[in-house]
């Protein structure tokens, strides 16, 4: 079986209309149709990437630039983009922590989808993104992974989930979980956390809203199929292992629970720099 890492990108959750039409609003938010330069920071295999472009195909002069350090990421989402005969799309390979080295000049708009969680030093981040923006500019981001995205009414999928991975992966595989060290994107601040980090920054904050939406099994099903949600979640596990075991548990957990889609809160953040 091909196990290579290859085999375990973000590109098939991605695809996942719920999620697509999530990050599509916070977009949407930023009204960018006028907007000459634009970062997407962490662009994974380029689903935000393309919808940025779309939006600003008409503006002349314009460019969206991909950030991510994965590079098996940015070979896909470069790969992805083959059709698009234009300068208007490019990618650079890069750590958010380098931002003001992977993009030298100052731009008009930085969105950070489904991202800011996995990034420790914040404060940093912050200063850097403010740093690579024109005054005025805009910072846009989301996430699930934040103190309130659970309800509480959904905790038990999580629960069942979970005890039924680790029976699969103990029962198929003879394997446990190492749970020593925790990841960072568990570690979860509250959105309040994230106004008084903005401000802090020197941004205002223009709009922050929690949505509340439908995740489906098949979503559930490709976040495991993800390497870094892997990772996080069965840290240790060979990822084939891993990520059949979590599919084993999406399926039996919805069935015995039986669930049609589990809710989850969005947070989406629009930040001006001041
Ligand atoms: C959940 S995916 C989100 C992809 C895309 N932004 C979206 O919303 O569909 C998270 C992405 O963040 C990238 N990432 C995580 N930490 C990063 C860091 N420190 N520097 C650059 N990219 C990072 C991962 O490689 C992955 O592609």
């Amino acid at each position: 079986m091909n196990t290579s890492k290859e085999q375990y990108t973000f590109s098939k959750f991605a695809s996942n209309s719920f999620y697509r039409n999530q990050n599509a609003q916070l977009i949407d938010l930023l009204d960018i149709g006028d907007k000459q330069r634009i970062v997407d920071l962490a662009c994974g295999t380029g689903g935000v990437t393309r919808l940025l472009f779309e939006r600003l195909k008409n503006a002349r002069d314009a460019v969206v630039i991909g950030v991510d350090h994965s590079s098996i990421a940015i070979k896909q989402a470069i790969e992805d983009f083959k059709d698009v005969k234009s300068s208007a799309v490019q990618f650079v390979q890069g750590g958010i922590e380098h931002l003001s080295t992977a993009v030298k000049d100052k731009v008009d708009t930085i969105v950070l989808c489904n991202a800011i969680h996995y990034i420790p030093d914040k404060d940093t981040l912050l200063t850097d993104i403010n740093k690579s923006l024109h005054p005025g500019g805009k910072f846009a981001f989301n996430t699930t992974f934040f103190e309130g995205a659970h309800l509480p009414e959904t905790l038990k999928f999580y629960r069942v989930w979970m005890l039924k991975a680790m029976r699969h992966l103990k029962s198929e595989y003879g394997l446990s979980v190492n749970r020593s060290g925790k990841v960072e994107s568990r570690k979860q601040l509250t959105p309040d956390d994230y106004t008084d980090l903005l401000n802090k920054n020197g941004f205002q904050i223009s709009i922050q809203e929690i949505k509340t939406v439908q995740f489906t099994k098949e979503g559930f099903l490709d976040i495991s199929k993800f390497d870094d949600f892997i990772q996080g979640t069965l840290p240790g596990v060979p990822l084939d292992k891993a990520s059949n075991s979590l599919q084993a548990g999406v399926h039996q957990a919805f069935e015995e629970l039986n669930l049609q889609y589990v809710l989850r809160n969005w947070l989406d953040v629009v930040a001006v720099r001041r």
